[in-house]
């Protein structure tokens, strides 16, 4: 997500705090800024902010001339919390005595901004990051490292923090929970890093923090503690990555680095929204008389992110009973729809950005309809436009193929119409409570599939030359099997087409002949008989048939050729979990027929044209 540098040495900070940044500058972000200590005690800190690109704060800060000093901290920010503005960049200062840089999320910090506001403390901006430095300046009374230890008591949630004291002079502090940090030296100084491509020109000396252990930069040389205050001793490794390697954290592409980044961009999504087992959802600022009022949804979007939808329409109408239709974006406002009153447009988009989508909202809009966006990037139009916003928290995808931020995008929906379905009184406590249990086992349940990638990997390599795919399921599989075999084309190249399983004997069962590969999804119980009879059509075609379904439904091994289990869950939920082997088989398949799995041949991130 965001990134981090801080460095105490004998050269001037502020280049090297910017060199370091624009080394990051892959991770994505939006706003950028450092902080310099001038070297004395008794002058406050001062910090450099800007809103766009690194190259912006060089010129702010004359290529760092305008703030010298041997120590300092940096960051790029992606937002999470408020737009990307100046006041919400990083640093955030308390009083001019205390400065720090953040990476994660606060879940708590509404309620500490509220206490903190009753002490005095005045907020100038919206992030949660404030309320971090106005709680070390709080607890500060000389000893940096007691201040630390008290603050981070208070928070929950992830975090990598760089910090700086006034009146200790030359000296960084660093601290982690759930959010990397990385320490380092060399002859020229120490330094922090959220990753380890910003130290790459000055070291290759590294040592990774725990969490919850405390890093102290200082002329003298790097000392660790524990949440005892207590000195501790951690052993440096050489990394022997190359630039580009690192900027990938060790991982081949960013679109496996992403698959793998679930399990943490699950736990950002979903755990801020759910306190003492109930789902919160204050942010989205809609009413409960709002949300009894919708009588019909309208979604509307592109790609992956349209197959989010098609999920959610299960989802929606089986838990809020509020029936739902589902449009390409592409094709929504010119088929001129019946839109009753009553009628919420919910627009799905990673970027925010996307042409169709964005279209799709104006024209919603227009006919006077509320409408709901999901988005990964705060402050993008379709955020700023829609009339409520659900931010995903997946962090900056890079890789073409969306990943994370369709499992996050899934993952909104289901609490959503979790919320929704109990403000209307239609989702029983149990049943609630269950569904909320099951979405805080998620992350793990992913960490769990991620384990038996090697499995995917053998298996992607013996259907890596197969000319056609066949992608099949039944309700929720069917939406499921739309993402997989959308997957699988824009990476891999191999025709691959994806049916509702009960269709294909409507006329695509021809095209099955011995060697198509069919993948059938079977992971509702409803509705399992009725598959498993379509996959012995297909299996009587001469199709070699691999079944994804769930752990304990071990009959199907009579009937597929290879079968892949995922942890078991509630229906709803199978979704998030049997995406993961697709992206997986995907990737593995695309490796193998040595095609850049990043930059898939004509396509681009974020299609900002109709
Ligand atoms: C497929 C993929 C695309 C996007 C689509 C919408 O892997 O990434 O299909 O889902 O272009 O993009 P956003 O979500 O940015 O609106």
């Amino acid at each position: 997500m965001c990134g981090i540098v801080g460095y105490t040495g004998h050269v001037q900070a502020a280049p090297v705090l910017m060199d370091g940044l624009e080394r990051l500058e892959y991770r994505g972000y939006d706003s950028a800024g450092i902080c310099v200590s001038d070297g004395d005690a008794a002058h406050p800190l001062k910090a450099l902010r800007v809103k766009g690109r690194l190259s912006a704060l060089r010129e702010a800060s004359e290529n760092g001339k305008a703030v010298p000093g041997l120590s300092g901290i940096g960051h790029t920010r992606w937002a999470t919390h408020g737009e990307p503005t100046v006041e919400n960049a990083h640093p955030h200062l308390s009083g001019g005595k205390v400065a720090v840089v953040h990476n994660g999320i606060i879940e708590n910090y509404a309620e500490l901004r509220v206490k903190l506001q009753g002490r005095g403390y005045v907020f100038e901006s919206e992030t949660d990051t404030e309320t971090i430095a106005h709680l070390l300046h709080y607890y500060d009374h000389g000893d940096p490292v007691d201040a630390i230890v008290r603050t981070v008591m208070h928070l929950k949630g992830s975090f990598a923090l760089g910090i700086l004291f006034e009146e200790r002079p030359g000296e960084v502090y660093g601290i982690r929970r759930d959010s990397p940090l990385i320490a380092a030296t060399s002859p020229e100084g120490s330094f922090i890093a959220s990753d380890v491509p910003a130290i790459l020109p000055w070291t290759r000396n590294v040592a990774y923090l725990e969490n919850m252990e405390i890093v102290r930069l200082s002329p003298e040389g790097i000392t660790f503690f524990n949440l005892d205050g207590e000195p501790i001793e951690k052993e440096f490794t050489t990394v022997s990555w190359d630039v580009e390697a690192a900027e990938k954290g060790g991982y081949a592409h960013f679109m496996l680095k992403e698959i793998h980044e679930q399990p943490k961009a699950m736990e950002d999504t979903i755990r801020p929204h759910i306190r003492d087992g109930r789902i919160v959802m204050d942010e989205l600022g809609m009413s409960d008389d709002e949300i009894r009022g919708i009588r019909h949804i309208q979604m509307a979007a592109c790609g992956s992110a349209w197959h989010v939808c098609m999920t959610a329409k299960y989802i929606m109408e089986r838990m809020a009973r509020i029936p739902v239709d589902v449009d390409l974006a592409s094709e929504f406002r010119y088929r001129d729809p019946v839109l009753e009153e009553g009628t919420m447009l919910m627009v799905v988009s990673q970027s925010g950005e996307t042409a169709d989508s964005l279209a799709a909202l104006r024209y919603g809009k227009q006919q006077g309809m509320l409408s709901l966006a999901i988005v990964n990037v705060v402050g993008s139009s379709i955020a700023r436009e829609a009339d409520r916003v659900f931010y995903t928290a997946a962090g900056p995808e890079i890789a073409v193929a969306t990943t994370k931020a369709y499992s996050t995008q899934l993952a909104a929906c289901v609490m959503l119409a979790l919320h929704f379905g109990r403000i209307r009184g239609v989702v029983d406590d149990d049943t609630y409570a269950a569904h909320v249990e099951a979405l805080l086992k998620m992350p793990e349940q992913i960490r769990e599939i991620l384990r038996g990638e090697a499995r995917m990997q053998w298996l992607a390599g013996k259907y890596a030359n197969t000319r056609d795919a066949f992608f099949i399921g039944r309700g929720l599989d069917y939406a499921s099997v739309l993402e997989g075999a959308l997957k699988l084309k824009e990476i891999s190249y191999i025709h691959a087409e994806a049916y509702a399983a009960g269709e294909l004997k409507h006329g695509t069962i021809s095209l099955i002949e011995k060697g198509s590969m069919v993948l059938a999804v079977a992971t509702q119980k409803d509705l399992m008989e009725k598959e498993v009879s379509n996959m012995v059509e297909v299996r009587a075609r001469g199709g070699t048939l691999l079944a994804l379904t769930m752990e304990g439904n071990y009959d199907m091994e009579d009937q597929a050729d290879f079968t892949i289990y995922v942890p078991r869950t509630e229906d709803v939920l199978y979704p998030n979990l049997v995406v993961v082997p697709l992206q997986l088989l995907a990737y593995y398949v695309s490796l193998s027929r040595g095609i850049d799995v990043d930059k898939p041949r004509n396509l681009a991130k974020s299609v900002t044209v109709e």
